[in-house]
């Protein structure tokens, strides 16, 4: 029944949508990336709080420096397979330019102006300042390629119209700050690294009908799309952990009471575990700041 509601929904969106400007591409101006100077070390590091490899690295994979996708996520509205983004120039985006990378980070457009799916989380990247793109993209250029072909995703009608996706971007893609309250240097970071980077909410904020995020849910938990038991409410009042065990948690792994982190939350740690401690010490203060 639901899925039957939603595809009546997109099926309007659709009828609506496709024939408005809406769905047509607009590409951010970014010729002022290249004033930038661009530093891989910094790239690396923005790179792990941003989870690229952890859906982009084939599954299973010891090396996640080899991007060459093949990952499955599943979805109320079909299988999406993650593509290969490693630096061959014809099966990944070694031919690529920082204006084009930038677009699909935080535009969610392809170069040839198609709209990419949100499973790909751009609406959270779309936060990602100029000079995490530059260092970002320097970084990855010093991956390995895989010459690996991306594969199609397994998405019927009406969902394989990139073009409605311009519609939901309409709706959900924007850069707006979800806690406007922010005080101190350390909460503006977390927030930085949660709301952008961290993309957490993506996971554990509950989805309307459309698929956007429920902002007044926010981290409230939700069902986990592998159907596998619900990704865990991680408000404050529901977590009831100090600002020390949120910090030990994604370093560690380990929960105050010594269960380790498991399911998808298991490469977040890894990847945060590498940060610095004021960046896991930042989330924790943004966390225990949600209202
Ligand atoms: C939650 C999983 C997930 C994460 C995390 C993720 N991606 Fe992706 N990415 C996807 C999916 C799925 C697609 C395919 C979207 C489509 O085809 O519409 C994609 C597509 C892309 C593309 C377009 C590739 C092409 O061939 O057109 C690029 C570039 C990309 N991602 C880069 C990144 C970077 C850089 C990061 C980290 C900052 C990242 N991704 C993080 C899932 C993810
Ligand atoms: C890809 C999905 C995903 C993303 C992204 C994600 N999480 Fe999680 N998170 C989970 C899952 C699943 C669990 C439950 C882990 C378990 O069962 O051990 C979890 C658990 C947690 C917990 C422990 C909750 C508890 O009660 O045990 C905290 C805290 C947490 N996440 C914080 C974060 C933060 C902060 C971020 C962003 C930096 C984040 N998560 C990003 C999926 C995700």
């Amino acid at each position: 029944m639901k899925f039957v509601t939603q595809t009546l929904v997109l099926l309007i969106l659709l009828a609506v949508g496709v024939g408005f400007a809406v769905t047509l591409p607009q590409f951010d101006d970014t010729s002022d990336l290249l004033a930038l100077d661009a530093d891989a070390d910094r790239g690396e590091l923005v790179f792990h709080a941003a989870g690229c490899a952890s859906c982009h690295a084939p599954p299973g994979a010891d090396d996640k420096s080899l991007l060459s996708g093949g990952a499955r996520f599943i979805s109320d509205f079909g299988t999406f397979i993650a593509p290969n983004i490693s630096q061959d120039p014809d099966f990944g985006i070694g031919a690529w330019d920082v204006h084009m990378f930038a677009a699909a980070v935080r535009q969610g457009l392809a170069p040839d102006g198609s709209h990419y799916y949100p499973a790909f989380p751009y609406a959270s990247y779309a936060k990602m300042s100029d000079q995490d793109i530059v260092d970002i993209f320097l970084y990855m250029r010093g991956l390995p390629s895989s010459s690996t072909p991306s594969l199609a995703h397994e998405v019927a009608f009406p969902f394989n119209i990139r073009r409605a996706i311009g519609v939901w971007k309409a709706r959900y893609l924007t850069d707006d700050w979800i806690l406007d309250d922010i005080r101190t240097d350390q909460l503006e970071r977390g927030r930085y690294l949660v709301e952008g980077l961290g993309h957490c909410a993506e996971c554990h904020t509950p989805r309307d009908i459309l698929g956007g995020l429920v902002r007044s849910k926010w981290m409230g938990g939700a069902p986990n799309p592998s159907g596998d038991g619900r990704i865990p409410n991680i408000r404050p009042d529901a977590l009831g952990w100090s600002a020390l065990e949120i910090a030990d948690y994604l370093e560690t792994g380990f929960t105050p009471e010594f269960d380790v982190a498991g399911g998808s939350m298991k490469a977040v740690v890894e990847n945060y575990a590498k940060l610095p401690a004021s960046d896991r010490e930042a989330v924790a203060a943004y966390l225990l700041s949600i209202r």
